[in-house]
């Protein structure tokens, strides 16, 4: 069959990369979408399950620091774009062990803008490179401001800064060699098929399981938090519509200190779960901080709703229920998910706190 677009979406066995894979897949009949994923415990091609038979999906098992694999991609399905989101992405794990980080984020990241060069040899014509990133490369606000997409970069953990210099040398490929990349920053996302070492999936898991919910410090810091399906939404739209060259910012204008967002989301447990008012409350428990723990992120959107016309869709209280009944009608999702690894990650990332 010929189709329009060959598009590779890296990490789309992820939290976020699945929900586009998703929405591309069923939008787009006329597109191919190759997924590649190197499947790491963050990579759960459960999440696809609803897609996986659609003709006009593959799935491809790669790391993308892997120049040959990543090469014979490229040709096999003769790709003429990329939206890029494979990467370590959890801030904890990048403090516990950068090297992941700095291995796929930033190496990860030049393989596949040397890939995409060298199999369009200079025809840039229809071609596309879309890096996907995070506001946390312009690292930590007070409690005025907002980040706009000339804010300088500021990263402050292992994990922002191999983002930030990922997101350097995809513009650097534009400047050298006129690669038409495209970027975007986004805020906190939250919604189904979150791994749940992040705090919203993470603290769901625990109420329900009725044990404790670790706040780090005094539960201060701020978050703007996105439901999932909006953050898709914004990169389909970028995609298409996004200026060669240039970064959007996408957020939700939705910030929420971290012990206000779990005491709501302790309420809204104990109404579903059928517990006295409180009781979920009791569960919170403050432990030690994060190392370097940046005290706020809010991200300015006015360019890609001034732009593109987006703006989030789901407010902050429709989306977290919407959330938790996932998560609790998705039982066997999240069994198959905590064991293994991920146990022995939580004994050792909580055990010293
Ligand atoms: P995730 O950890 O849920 O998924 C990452 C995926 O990448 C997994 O499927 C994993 O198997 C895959 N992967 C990791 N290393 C790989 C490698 N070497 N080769 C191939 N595949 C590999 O991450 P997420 O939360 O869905 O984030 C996706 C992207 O969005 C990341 O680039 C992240 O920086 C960015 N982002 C995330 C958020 C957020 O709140 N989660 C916000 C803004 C930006
Ligand atoms: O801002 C975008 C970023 O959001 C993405 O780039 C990252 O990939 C994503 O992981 C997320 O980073 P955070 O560090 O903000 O997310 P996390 O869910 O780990 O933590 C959210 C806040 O909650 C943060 O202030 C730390 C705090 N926290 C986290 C955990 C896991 C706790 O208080 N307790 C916890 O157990």
């Amino acid at each position: 069959m010929s189709y329009q677009r060959r598009i590779i979406v890296t990490g789309g066995a992820g939290f976020i990369g699945s929900h586009v894979v998703r929405l591309l897949v069923n939008k787009y009949p006329e597109y191919l979408i190759v997924n590649v994923d190197k499947l790491t415990y963050a990579g759960n091609l459960e999440n696809l399950r609803d897609i996986e038979h659609q003709p006009n999906y593959r799935f491809e098992k790669a790391d993308i620091t892997q120049h040959e694999a990543i090469a014979a991609i490229f040709g096999k399905y003769q790709i003429d774009s990329v939206i890029h989101l494979a990467a370590e992405s959890h801030v904890d794990r990048s403090i516990a062990n950068p090297m992941d980080f700095i291995q796929t984020n930033i190496v990860g990241t030049v393989v596949l803008l040397n890939a995409a060069r060298s199999y369009w040899n200079n025809n840039f014509e229809n071609k596309r490179f879309y890096h996907i990133s995070t506001d946390e490369v312009y690292g930590s606000l007070g409690k005025e401001g907002y980040f706009t997409e000339t804010t300088p970069y500021s990263p402050r953990s292992p994990y922002s800064a191999s983002k930030a210099a990922s997101d350097h040398l995809v513009r650097a490929y534009h400047h050298t060699y006129g690669l038409p990349v495209v970027l975007s920053n986004c805020s906190n996302n939250y919604g189904p098929y979150q791994f749940p070492e992040k705090l919203i999936p993470l603290a769901i898991n625990n109420i329900k399981n009725m044990k404790a919910v670790p706040v780090y410090g005094t539960g201060e810091n701020v978050r703007d938090w996105l439901y999932v399906e909006d953050h898709a939404r914004a990169i389909d739209l970028i995609f298409h519509r996004g200026k060669v060259g240039e970064t959007y910012n996408i957020g939700g204008h939705n910030e929420w200190r971290n012990i206000d967002l779990i005491r709501l989301l302790c309420d809204i447990m104990d109404k579903k779960l059928g517990r006295q008012p409180g009781t979920s409350q009791q569960l919170i428990q403050f432990v030690k901080d994060r190392a370097g723990h940046d005290l706020r992120y809010a991200i300015d959107a006015s360019k890609i709703k001034k732009e593109l016309g987006w703006e989030p869709s789901v407010t902050f209280e429709v989306g977290l229920e919407k959330t938790v009944d996932w998560y609790l009608q998705n039982e066997q999702w999240l069994q198959h998910v905590v064991s293994g690894e991920y146990e022995k990650y939580y004994e050792q990332q909580y055990a010293q706190r």
